[in-house]
């Protein structure tokens, strides 16, 4: 029976020992199952005391309880300071952490879908002779209307529903072609002039419509200006502007009052010959309001109708981008949806 003693306190020294160098929750997990588990090492001479005599049991089951009871002790103590260590550890590793040691790569910015066609256009009409012209977005009613032959019973006023400012007199200009007028009266003849800029309509906006767009505005005016210069004019730049040098265009008559005749222009699909759904199926395309300039506009701007003439054309830049790049939704533009921009 000395052997059961001796072999008793060989565990517990063993333990002792384990527990002391015990470093981490892992360490002494595995001391918990070598030593108290189930199958442990105490478990082991527990079962041992089953085979002594009543004797030896009296003697030995107290001293075995005993020496369970130290154990269990001795493991609960020491777990207690390695969990305090290791939280220890834990917090200082926190506070060494460098936020600055791992930096993202910085995110790359690129211009927008339509600072990219204003620059396309302003290249194509600069190769043709044109000059840049910007005008205000806030106008008087006379550079929107009045000097455009729209005096102010006039029904086309109705045509385009105004922001008017509280401002008496002053608006935020409906189209581009307030740019003619400033154009004529800052610069003299002959004159071409290509004007892409913001303007505002106080309507629903949808799919198709927004409050605020973009118009390109152009102007030209010579002696003995006629409708084929202005044809000639639209499809080259169209072509241009598309990058399809087969691309053809119509002429439909339209009505605006500050031209004479009013035309519309249509180009042919730039993406089909039989129709598609950007066509709806037509094979045309309606781009842009043209038309030759009203003498009455040349007039208020001091120009000579007898002498000389010219043509004037504007369209949707929004539109012009949403049938090139094949974009269903107006409001997509302005949305600051940064995949969205990001493919252009
Ligand atoms: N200003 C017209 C519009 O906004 C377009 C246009 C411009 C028509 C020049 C003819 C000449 O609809």
């Amino acid at each position: 029976m000395h052997d059961l003693k001796t072999h008793i306190e060989q565990v517990l020294s063993a333990l002792k020992k384990e527990l002391l160098s015990a470093q981490s929750t892992a360490d002494l997990e595995q001391i918990r199952v070598t030593y108290l588990g189930r199958q442990g090492q105490i478990a082991a001479l527990m079962a041992q005391l089953k085979e002594l005599s009543t004797e030896d049991k009296k003697t030995f089951g107290p001293l075995l309880n005993e020496f369970k009871k130290s154990a269990e002790e001795l493991y609960e103590k020491t777990k207690k300071t390695v969990e305090q260590l290791q939280s220890d550890q834990d917090r200082a590793k926190k506070h060494a952490f460098d936020v600055t040691a791992y930096k993202r790569p910085a995110l790359q910015g690129s211009l927008h879908l339509f600072t990219h066609i204003i620059e396309h256009l302003e290249d194509i009409f600069i190769s043709m002779g044109y000059e840049i012209a910007t005008g205000p977005e806030v106008v008087t009613d006379y550079y929107n209307f009045e000097a455009l032959n729209i005096p102010s019973d006039h029904p086309a006023r109705e045509l385009q529903d105004t922001f008017w400012l509280t401002n008496p007199n002053y608006l935020l200009r409906t189209h581009t072609s307030s740019v003619q007028i400033q154009a004529m009266e800052s610069k003299s003849v002959p004159l071409a002039i290509f004007a892409p800029g913001r303007v505002y309509r106080n309507e629903a906006t949808d799919a198709t419509h927004d409050f605020m767009f973009m118009q390109g505005e152009g102007l030209f005016i010579d002696k003995n200006v006629s409708v084929s210069h202005l044809l000639a004019t639209a499809k080259a730049f169209l072509r241009a502007y598309f990058e399809k040098y087969d691309l053809e265009i119509r002429a439909r008559p339209g009505y605006f009052p500050f031209v004479e005749p009013g035309i519309e222009i249509d180009a042919s699909c730039p993406f089909c010959k039989t129709g598609c759904s950007i066509c709806k199926y037509t094979r045309w395309i309606e781009l842009m309001g043209s038309g030759m300039v009203h003498p009455n506009v040349l007039r208020a701007s001091g120009i000579n109708p007898e002498i000389y003439s010219g043509f004037a054309w504007g369209f949707g830049l929004e539109r012009l981008a949403m049938v090139k790049y094949g974009v269903n939704d107006i409001r997509l533009f302005r949305s600051g949806k940064i995949d969205f921009l990001k493919q252009f």
